[in-house]
């Protein structure tokens, strides 16, 4: 039996490949704060061309890329509209409100889908009264609807309807990748349903650091202004930059594997009485369980699926998380299927669950919960 921990916390814990760190070392680098590094300039390039954008700048995160977004769309005051779970309103640590100065409105959603009739009049009048609408938020895979696709009738929906009040739409992208696995959407064709797009180059895609954030020559230098005023202005980052450009060659490819166990994951726990999935479908790579059961809660199975060697995410006391990447494979899946299996056949419904052993911390919605 298999000793190693089997991590389903995020796909933010992949490690870069071989490939990876080798390309790292061999980058010919420069300074790209006086914009003459070529390794950053070819992956900039080659992001920008890839999603149809005119420009594309590298970096350090995807909560960076989605705030210089915001601050490089709207004016301090104007309102960015915005789904009610969205990372960037929920998890972004109010940088909406902090960096780019906006006046935020959440809309309730479906499967990260605003409503079109409800966005439609979510767009405010031309009033002296009311700050105006400035930006239109959506996430491409939707993490809080358990990684699920948003389709691209809807975004072409939404797009129209922002061309037509004159207001920019910005795609938070982190897991593109993932919907593009299973779509076989062209990148360029979403990259056409917005103004901006950002990439997350860290998570399923395993490189260790970095975003790519895209769109206009004149955006992407007012990004550029906001990503100095964060700091994230680095120098010889090609050597980061290099693993994006491995990246699209060697874990790209890899991804439509990490949606298929997902899907995998979730059909084994159809069937098991205590949890159930909380949503309904598995999209792509990421699975949320609502805990059902009467006595046991999100933590205490977080911790007795931790001292079997399976890592997951307890989010408040009903919500467990698991999400696929390159890291786990196919054994892992299985191991995960069967100790939640076990566990809860240890726990039958209506008799007291045996609390949780004292080196195994209940833990609830750690930082990385937010990834
Ligand atoms: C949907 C989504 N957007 C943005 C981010 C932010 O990315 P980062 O962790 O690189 O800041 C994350 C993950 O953390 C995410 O899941």
């Amino acid at each position: 039996m298999s000793h190693r921990v089997a991590d389903f916390r995020s796909d933010t814990v992949t490690l870069p490949t071989q490939r990876m760190l080798e390309a790292m070392v061999a980058a010919p680098v420069g300074d790209d704060v006086f914009r003459d590094d070529p390794t950053v300039q070819r992956l900039e390039r080659r992001f920008a061309d890839l999603f149809g954008k005119e420009a594309a700048l590298f970096v350090p995160s995807g909560t960076m890329a989605n705030q210089a977004a915001a601050a490089a769309h709207v004016v301090p005051g104007e309102e960015v509209v915005v789904e009610s779970s969205a990372h960037v309103f929920l998890y972004e640590g109010g940088g909406l409100a902090r960096v780019a100065g906006a006046h935020v409105r959440t809309l309730e959603g479906e499967n990260g889908r605003i409503p079109l009739g409800a966005l439609q009049r979510a767009i405010r009048p031309v009033s002296e009264h009311m700050p105006r609408t400035g930006l239109i938020c959506l996430e491409q895979t939707h993490l809080f609807s358990g990684g699920a696709i948003l389709p691209l009738d809807y975004l072409q929906a939404v797009r129209e309807l922002a061309l037509h009040y004159g207001v920019p739409v910005h795609l938070d992208g982190a897991r593109i990748f993932n919907a593009m696995a299973e779509t076989g959407i062209d990148p360029a064709v979403y990259g056409a349903t917005c103004d901006s797009v950002m990439v997350s180059l860290s998570k399923g895609l395993s490189c260790p650091v970095g975003s790519v954030l895209m769109g206009d020559g004149a955006f992407v230098e007012r990004a550029r202004r906001v990503r100095k005023w964060l700091g994230g202005a680095m120098r010889q980052a090609g050597h980061l930059a290099a693993c994006g450009l491995v990246a699209l060659e060697e874990t790209v490819p890899m991804i439509k594997e990490d949606n298929a166990r997902c899907r995998r994951l979730g059909g084994s726990v159809l069937g098991l009485e205590g949890v159930r999935m909380a949503q309904s479908n598995v999209d792509t790579n990421v699975l949320f369980l609502e805990v059902t059961h009467p006595e046991l809660d999100a933590p205490m199975i977080e911790a007795a699926l931790r001292d079997r060697g399976v890592l997951c995410l307890a989010l408040g006391e009903r919500l467990l998380r698991f999400v696929t990447h390159r890291m786990v494979d196919d054994e892992d899946v299985e191991r995960a299927g069967r100790a939640l299996q076990e566990l809860l056949d240890a726990n039958p419904p209506g008799v007291p669950a045996a609390p949780p052993s004292p080196e195994s911390p209940e833990s609830t919605d750690p930082e990385g919960a937010r990834s």
